[in-house]
């Protein structure tokens, strides 16, 4: 398929080469939009294009999350998000609903953000939510429209959801299929939806060409607003699909390398830190996703790699993404590394078995696996802490926005109310997510309240000499010991 610009460019393009506008199935003057599925992804969509100025509907089978949205409440923390939620429901641009039927009479272009996880059963991704979704929307259309996939998919899956439209939409309908995979990144999802750093669009015609620039004419209007650009990848289908899990393969690979480059300054007395500041000011390197730690978590990042890793195998391309296995047990030491110094600061030797620190009581600082979110999947946090908790020693958590969801994934811990009642007796602290509270939590505050002062800094976040020179016994990763 043929465009008349050049498919990577910067939007909005000059008027004379825009696609050409097209009437909306709806009649309405901008496309109608719903977002099927409001977790993370599909609730901040739906609120954020709710923002700017379309028609929104947000669609989930979840009736206690839809009730929740409806009401006003945004079920995850995101910063930001609340606010922008309430003045939508306010000016009737955005609704919530658990009816397919509804959704397939509102909707122009239906966007599917629908999770994607880990399947229990192996590495690949478990791909029923999409299905269930698709299937559950199409048969209910009663005329043309756009299904675009925004979910976290192994490649291959456009080609698939097209054939299952074809198989469930009413054929004359002539319904279309497109991809547009998102970058968001939890903390700051409001910015990049409303401001992305840029837009892939996976499609196969004109029309869905014209159908998907008239959905993100409002981002291309605040781009122009602010005199910005937004870099605009037009491509087919597999491409789209591939480079979603490319990127963030890409940014796993580049946390693993620091990680491996923080074994490598443990056993030789170099500063890792001090490493990534130097190698990061070549551009061609950058600064950015350079900080070494307990390692990447999160509900993307991990699953991303295994179930990339698994689809290559299918398509007879495994090898080259062997690396990746790597990439992932690099990651997975760094949380054991944790345990190794927990030992060595409580003087009790390392077994085979790992330490037994019973009788030890550590406070651990964090169970999100980042900051300004209140997520725990595959939180480094709460596995370090679960690791520490089969040593025997008696472990304390406290998070400013994760307690719930951490209590539910790592009930065999105590959790307590604010960052002094942990740290209170406690012979061993360790941050493990880099939020705020903690980084600039005062050591002399703290080491009045502690039992023994030896802190673990899990992110290298803290202001070690700050520490040091208040008294505490300080362990970083991958950096010799002050
Ligand atoms: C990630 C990608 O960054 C987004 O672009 C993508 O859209 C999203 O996944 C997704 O697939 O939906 P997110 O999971 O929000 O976003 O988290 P990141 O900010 O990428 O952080 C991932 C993990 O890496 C965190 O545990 C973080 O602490 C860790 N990290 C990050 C490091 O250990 N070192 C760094 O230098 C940076």
């Amino acid at each position: 398929m043929s465009f008349p610009y050049s498919p990577t460019q910067a939007y909005p393009p000059p008027q004379a080469q825009q696609p050409t506008p097209v009437v909306m199935p709806s009649g309405a003057q901008r496309p109608r939009l719903t977002f099927i599925g409001t977790g993370y992804l599909g609730a901040t969509y739906a609120i954020c294009f709710a923002e700017l100025g379309y028609e929104v509907l947000g669609v989930d089978v979840d009736e206690a999350k839809i009730a929740k949205l409806a009401a006003g409440e945004v079920p995850i923390h995101e910063p930001g998000l609340d606010e922008l939620l309430r003045r939508n429901l306010a000016a009737g641009r955005l609704r919530f609903s658990t009816d397919y039927r509804e959704a397939a009479d509102f909707g122009d272009v239906h966007f599917i953000c629908v999770g994607t996880p880990q399947r229990p059963d192996g590495m690949s991704a478990d791909l029923s939510y999409v299905e269930t979704a698709v299937t559950s929307l199409v048969p209910h259309l009663t005329r043309k429209a756009l299904i675009v996939g925004k979910s976290t998919v192994p490649v291959g899956t456009a080609e698939w959801v097209e054939q299952l439209v074809g198989k469930h939409a009413p054929a004359e309908l002539g319904v279309e299929v497109a991809w547009s995979p998102e970058f968001l990144q939890e903390g700051f999802a409001v910015e990049d939806v409303l401001r992305p750093n840029r837009l892939v669009l996976g499609l196969k015609s004109a029309w869905a060409h014209s159908m998907l620039f008239a959905a993100h004419k409002g981002v291309f209007e605040l781009a122009v607003n602010e005199d910005r650009e937004v870099p605009v990848v037009v491509t087919d289908f597999a491409t789209a699909e591939l480079v979603k899990v490319a990127a963030n393969a890409f940014l796993a690979t580049k946390i693993s390398f620091i990680n491996a480059m923080a074994e490598v300054c443990e056993a030789s007395g170099a500063d890792v830190s001090q490493l990534a500041r130097a190698i990061g000011y070549d551009d061609r390197i950058g600064k950015k996703f350079l900080r070494a730690g307990v390692g990447f978590g999160g509900g993307c990042l991990p699953k991303d790699i295994r179930s990339f890793q698994a689809r290559a195998q299918e398509l007879g391309a495994g090898e080259a993404l062997r690396f990746l296995h790597e990439v992932d047990l690099i990651n997975q030491r760094r949380r054991g590394r944790v345990v190794q110094l927990a030992a060595e600061l409580l003087g009790r030797p390392y077994g085979p078995a790992g330490p037994d620190l019973s009788g030890m009581r550590i406070a651990v600082l964090g169970a999100t696996f980042k900051p300004n979110t209140d997520d725990v999947r595959d939180s480094p946090a709460i596995a370090v802490a679960r690791k520490l908790a089969r040593t025997g020693a008696q472990v304390g958590v406290y998070d400013p926005q994760g307690m719930e969801n951490a209590k539910r994934d790592l009930p065999e811990v105590s959790y307590a109310q604010s960052m002094t009642d942990v740290v209170r007796d406690a012979d061993l602290v360790c941050v493990l997510t880099a939020w705020e509270e903690f980084r600039y939590a005062d050591p002399n505050v703290l080491g009045a309240l502690v039992n023994g002062k030896r802190v673990i800094d899990g992110l290298n976040c803290l202001d070690q000499p700050l520490w040091t020179a208040a008294g505490w016994e300080f362990r970083g990763m991958g950096r010799p010991n002050p």
